[in-house]
């Protein structure tokens, strides 16, 4: 068998000559790397106007309350409320998170909110009731306990009424529905952060999840992503993640305040779609690696899948938005996460099940028999991202994210995944096609 990547030559990709990627690798566990800011159109106002920024020093655990909390003569006139909407896996794990935090810290409210897509559980009883009864939920994270100030809501308008501090972390297929539904309810003052790895296609092109809450509900939306698996985090066991933050660093300081615990090291960059494309498209090199698990080809194949993953992700993200970072790729968002979701996540795993049967079972079959109501992914992200290549002439540049998709509804075999194909690129990115020949 011959592999399938001519295009991917590292000398021969031109797409981007401009690569910084040492030179612009960030320090390791420091907490005060801030990127220079780049021109940007903010998509709101602002809480302080960027000459009132702090110093990266002076964002000590107290220091961010001035964002939400002090009014001009200087004193405390609020705490931060905040409230998860979302209570899956990761969502439950985000809520233990917080309301360690929040416990802790005088800027916050103690308690945090959690709505809860209500469900009845096959005892009979509300998923509701059990997380408020027990402080576990029951169904998407057994035998961990939330805190005792987490409370669930099943009420969506009464879980986010008085928050000013929303975390959106839910599969990304419900958000558009959710935004619907929550149009007017929002404080006016409301900052939001997504968890959420996906996006919607639209008649007008990519729509990212952090932008669909920020058009919908008027409001300002940072992200959250990193190698994360939530059973993981959930029983305390170290990891990074990113924020990734539009243009007030002191918003990003309050997120990054409110998730760090020191099992969970979160760090903040400027640049929200680089961020969040980078934890949406990791899902799609996943279900490759999945296939690949399947078909038993081994590390090496793993690894090329992983590294060529990357290297569409990066070439996608940068061909939709320009102030995409290359640093970024090497934040906790990028590389780590590709590493962590092709080794053990859940798109992983269901794509190996789905090539081990030679691609004759259905994603959705294998999903509803394998997750128990978690939600994959990848498989949804690829069509998606097949929608943008198709829609933009771009489907030969990325044979990987192309080919998944195409593994993913049958029209190929699981094996296409490392197929060399004999198909001409129409659009050659090669220096020199005729090595390739
Ligand atoms: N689980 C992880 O390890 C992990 C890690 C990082 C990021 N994420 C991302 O977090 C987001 C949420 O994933 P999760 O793991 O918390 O969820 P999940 O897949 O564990 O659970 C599915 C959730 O969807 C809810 N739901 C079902 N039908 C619904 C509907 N019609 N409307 C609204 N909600 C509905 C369920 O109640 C449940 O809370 C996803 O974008 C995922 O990619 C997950």
């Amino acid at each position: 068998m011959r592999f399938h990547f001519p295009l991917y030559s590292s000398s021969s990709f031109s797409l981007f000559s401009d690569f910084t990627f040492i030179s612009s690798l960030p320090l390791i566990f420091s907490s005060s790397h801030f990127s220079p800011f780049i021109s940007m159109a903010p998509a709101f106002e602002p809480l302080s106007p960027p000459h009132q920024e702090a110093e990266p020093q002076t964002a000590t655990p107290h220091h961010a309350d001035t964002v939400n909390n002090f009014g001009n003569d200087g004193q405390v006139v609020s705490k931060s409320k905040v409230t998860v909407v979302g209570s899956g896996n990761w969502g439950s794990v985000a809520a233990k998170l917080i309301a360690s935090n929040t416990l802790k810290l005088n800027s916050f409210h103690d308690e945090v909110r959690m709505w809860v897509f209500e469900e009845t559980l096959q005892t009979g009883e509300k998923l509701t009731d059990v997380i408020n009864k027990t402080n576990e939920n029951a169904k998407y994270l057994p035998g961990i306990k939330l805190g005792k100030n987490v409370i669930a809501d099943p009420d969506l308008d009464n879980a986010v009424k008085d928050a000013n501090m929303l975390v959106f972390v839910t599969p990304h297929q419900f958000m558009e529905g959710i935004c619907k539904r929550l149009v007017g309810k929002v404080r006016g003052d409301v900052e939001a952060i997504s968890l959420i790895k996906g996006m919607e296609v639209k008649m007008e092109g990519p729509c990212m999840i952090s932008n669909l809450i920020s058009e919908q509900l008027g409001i300002n939306c940072s992200v959250l992503m990193g190698a994360n698996i939530a059973n993981e985090i959930a029983v305390e066991k170290f990891s990074e993640a990113t924020v990734g933050y539009r243009d007030n660093r002191e918003i990003a300081e309050q997120w990054v305040k409110l998730f760090s615990t020191p099992y969970f090291m979160v760090t903040p960059v400027q640049d929200v779609e680089g961020v969040e494309l980078c934890g949406t498209l990791k899902n799609v090199v996943a279900i490759a690696a999945g296939f690949v698990d399947g078909l038993e080809m081994g590390n090496n194949t793993k690894a090329a899948i992983m590294r060529i993953g990357l290297r569409e992700m990066r070439a996608f993200s940068k061909l939709l938005f320009s102030s995409v970072r290359d640093s970024t790729f090497f934040e906790s968002c990028g590389v780590a996460d590709v590493i962590t979701t092709c080794l053990g996540g859940r798109n992983r795993k269901v794509a190996e099940a789905f090539a081990r049967n030679g691609g004759k079972r259905s994603f959705d079959d294998l999903e509803a028999e394998m997750l128990q109501g978690q939600k994959l992914q990848g498989v949804s992200t690829a069509r998606e991202v097949y929608e943008v290549l198709s829609h933009r002439g771009w489907l030969e540049l990325f044979p990987l994210f192309a080919t998944v998709h195409e593994i993913c509804v049958g029209r190929l075999p699981p094996s296409a995944i490392v197929e060399y194909s004999e198909k001409k690129p129409r659009l050659s990115l090669l220096e020199d096609p005729a090595c390739y020949q």
